[in-house]
């Protein structure tokens, strides 16, 4: 896809989010109608000196398409480089993290410190967009603090230097996670720039995403927090941005069957040993507020195989329908 052909559909997509959306669960957001998703960030620093996980953690594959590769950094030449990698996984954008507020990126200049220094954003946006041919994207908070709200100075910046479309996370670097949401910035962004603005933060359903899209005037929304353990929280949201229709959420049996579908995929592509690992966190969003999750909870946080994943999901399956 060249720049000029970069459409925003107006749905929701899935959020970059490290230690979380590799390549397993994107595939089964891809599944569940999510419009976009987005690679766990990458370092550019990592890529440009062939660090294996990182070029690892950026490849993309046909069944999660239409896939972003995101990228931090700080260096206008090496975040170039990385672009320029990252466009060579067959991915249909590069985004460029400047709201992470880890200290182990912020810290060091890149993710959200770049709201510090949107000349250096700009910069940074300009090589990656030349040094590529697909659309560059953004994805930004609403500024440092509560003191420097400057999303729109850096939203315009951006779309000077090249960028095809931006995300704004609707809260401050400061704000970390935290309620509330400044949708008036967002709006702010999207009415000062011509490009596509999708809006983030706390869109957890049908009404949450009407929400962010009425108050803001966004071309779409992205979901993180909300599409842990619940992937098809995407078909929901899509569902009623397309038609108006409210679907339940699926059945407990469903909900066993995509988890063990999705940590069976994360074992394929990890192996066993760190799949299994890596699954406990996933399990635990998985029967998030089902009855008697703490307990369940505690069993998973010593599971050792799939098939003990399998019997675990058929004890939860149970227990929902005796109680019921
Ligand atoms: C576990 C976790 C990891 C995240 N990793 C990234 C990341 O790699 N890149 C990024 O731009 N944002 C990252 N984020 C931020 C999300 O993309 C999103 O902006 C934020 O969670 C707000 O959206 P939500 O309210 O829908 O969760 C992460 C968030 C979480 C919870």
């Amino acid at each position: 896809m060249t720049r000029d052909e970069f459409r925003v559909e107006k749905a929701a997509c899935l959020a970059p989010m490290a230690g979380v959306t590799d390549r397993a669960f994107r595939e089964i957001c891809i599944e569940y109608g999510a419009s976009c998703v987005t690679t766990e960030m990458v370092s550019a620093k990592g890529l440009v000196i062939g660090d294996r996980k990182s070029r690892m953690l950026m490849e993309v594959t046909g069944a999660e398409m239409p896939a972003a590769v995101q990228i931090f950094g700080c260096e206008p030449v090496i975040m170039a480089k990385a672009a320029s990698q990252a466009e060579k996984t067959g991915c249909v954008s590069v985004d460029i993290n400047m709201g992470c507020p880890a200290p182990k990126v912020s810290g060091h200049g890149g993710g959200a410190a770049l709201m510090k220094d949107p000349v250096l954003a700009a910069e940074i946006a300009k090589a990656c967009a030349e040094a590529v041919s697909i659309p560059v994207t953004c994805k930004i908070r609403t500024g440092w603090d509560e003191g420097s709200v400057n999303a729109v100075e850096m939203a315009k910046r951006l779309e000077d230097a090249g960028v095809s479309a931006l995300t704004v996370h609707g809260r401050t670097r400061r704000q970390m996670y935290a309620p509330p949401v400044d949708y008036d910035t967002i709006r702010a962004v999207k009415e000062s720039v011509g490009i596509p603005v999708t809006g983030n933060g706390d869109v957890i359903d049908p009404a949450s995403a009407q929400l962010m899209l009425d108050k803001t005037g966004c071309d779409a929304v992205m979901v993180g927090r909300g599409a842990l353990g619940a992937p098809w929280v995407f078909k929901i949201i899509n569902e009623y941005l397309k038609t108006g229709a409210v679907i339940p959420e699926p059945p407990i049996e469903e909900r066993m069957a995509v988890m063990l579908r999705h940590i069976a995929r994360l074992c394929e592509y990890k192996g066993d040993y760190v799949g299994i690992r890596e699954a406990r966190k996933h399990a635990g969003w998985y029967i998030k507020g089902i009855r008697g999750a703490a307990s369940f909870r505690r069993e998973i946080g010593s599971l050792e195989s799939l098939d003990e994943l399998k019997a675990l999901a058929d004890k939860v399956i149970e227990s929902q329908v005796d109680e019921s």
